[in-house]
């Protein structure tokens, strides 16, 4: 007899006649799963998210008949009218399933194989900022769709957000946007298992269209939905990449609105290292290059200018804040950008654009420095050796660069998303979203949204 080939669960269905489930591969399938809908004479499907326990009519759950049209012949303790579900798992190769009646059902992923789970699909919905953005995930890691909506030509010309324009332009936007996200996903709302929405930090009126649409929506489809903190969707972006980190990690969260440092033990389970005391990073990079007349926003334009300028042309100041400090301060280096500004304006010579290069360039080295020196001093502190960096100045090139050389010379691991998941998107909520939604963490629809939301 040859050797046994380990059939996938599409196999499996396809020989006990199931439909195979075409957007499912075994990585798919999930390791905590409820009992989502029966039909009479219909096939199985599971999900985390629907209510349970669910009454069932006339539907086999024997080995072997999930198909046929009749009573289980194992009679459930809990009652009639109630799901059973003893055996529903096993099948002629493993007699193993772990199986409790009327509630989570907890079975390992190595004997999930034959089992044709159901899809599990969020639709995500970020709203914080200036970016009008929703997505949809598969199983909360594989994108289905992410459609994010800048406004940066709108603000543009006020060199910075005007929180009013902002929220305005979230209401023209947002439905457009959602119904985009679900097209390009190629789903019907009806196929949507859950929503999840940023619930805080960031504008407070951008956060409520987004979270007032999303209680609207979970509402009138009658599924679950979830707050989502917007830091921890930054610091859960890099699970969207193929090679995710794994926990616990050193996370640094620095955009336009924040600079912090994180260790994180799971979802849901952070303590905050240091953070900055003044200018979030990103905000540094927007009025150094407002100050030298560049545009807005900062941070790419400066990135883009540096490649040609002296990165040691000027030494710009790096507060350390103490030996034993994890905080940031860039009002320093803001200050003295403005100061050494101010110094060289005057005729003949003046500010050349030369000089402009060297200046951003210079100041963008003095930024990264401190970034890369704190986060793996704090990553060392922890006695941790993986490193994630998010958020929009994570998108920055030099950066980039610098953790990669630190993180190889340390020894350590370090994860950057992608840059289009660096900056705000909805992909990133959705994987938070999800992990709270298959916990059973739901929101209630009194849900407020708050401009300053520390994480807990
Ligand atoms: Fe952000």
């Amino acid at each position: 007899m040859g050797p046994r080939v380990q059939e996938t669960h599409q196999q499996g269905a396809l020989r006990k006649g199931l439909p195979p489930s075409p957007e499912l591969g075994d990585n798919d399938l999930d390791p905590l799963c409820i009992i989502k809908t029966i039909g009479t004479g219909g096939i199985l499907s599971l999900s985390p998210f629907s209510a349970f326990p669910l009454p069932i009519l006339g539907v086999s759950l024997r080995p072997g008949n999930w198909r046929r049209n009749e009573p289980s012949d194992r009679p459930c303790e809990s009652g009639p009218g109630r799901l059973c579900l003893h055996n529903l798992f096993e099948n002629d190769i493993r007699k193993s399933w772990l199986v409790r009646c009327h509630q989570d059902f907890k079975f390992k992923r190595k004997n999930a194989k034959n089992i044709d789970l159901a899809p599990m699909r969020i639709l995500a919905i970020e709203t914080s900022c200036d970016d009008t953005g929703a997505a949809v995930l598969l199983n909360g890691r594989k994108i289905l769709s992410n459609v994010v909506s800048s406004q940066v030509s709108v603000h543009q010309k006020y060199g910075g957000v005007v929180p009013e324009l902002a929220s305005r332009k979230h209401i023209e936007m947002i439905v457009p946007i959602v119904n985009e996200a679900l097209e390009r996903a190629r789903v019907t709302f009806k196929q949507i298992d859950g929503i999840a929405v940023t619930q805080g930090p960031g504008l407070v009126g951008s956060l409520l269209i987004g979270l007032s649409f999303a209680k609207s929506l979970a509402f009138a489809a009658r599924v679950p939905f979830v707050g989502v903190n917007h830091i921890e969707a930054h610091l859960s972006a890099a699970f969207l990449e193929e090679k995710p980190p794994k926990f616990p990690f050193i996370g640094l969260v620095v955009s336009g609105g924040h600079t912090s440092v994180f260790r994180v033990d799971g979802f849901g389970t952070f303590k905050r290292v240091g953070q900055t005391r003044d200018d979030a990073a990103g905000e540094a990079f927007d009025k150094v290059a407002k100050l030298l007349g560049l545009g807005y926003p900062g941070g790419p334009i400066i990135d883009e200018l540096s490649m040609e300028g002296n990165p040691k042309a000027i030494r710009f100041p790096r507060a350390s804040l103490g030996k034993d400090s994890f905080d940031f301060s860039f009002s320093g280096v803001k200050t003295a950008v403005v100061h050494f500004v101010r110094a060289h304006s005057e005729p003949p010579g003046g500010i050349t654009e030369e000089m402009i290069r060297d200046i951003v360039s210079s100041f963008q080295e003095a930024v990264v420095d401190v970034l890369v020196k704190k986060t793996f001093r704090a990553a060392q502190h922890e006695g941790l050796k993986r490193v994630v960096i998010s958020g929009g100045v994570a998108a920055n090139r030099l950066l980039r660069q610098r953790m990669g050389e630190e993180a190889l010379r340390q020894r350590m691991r370090v994860y950057i998303p992608s840059p289009i998941f660096c900056t705000d998107n909805a992909a990133m909520v959705g994987v938070v979203g999800y992990e709270y939604l298959k916990k059973g963490v739901r929101s209630p629809l009194s849900l407020n949204a708050f401009s300053n939301l520390p994480l807990r």
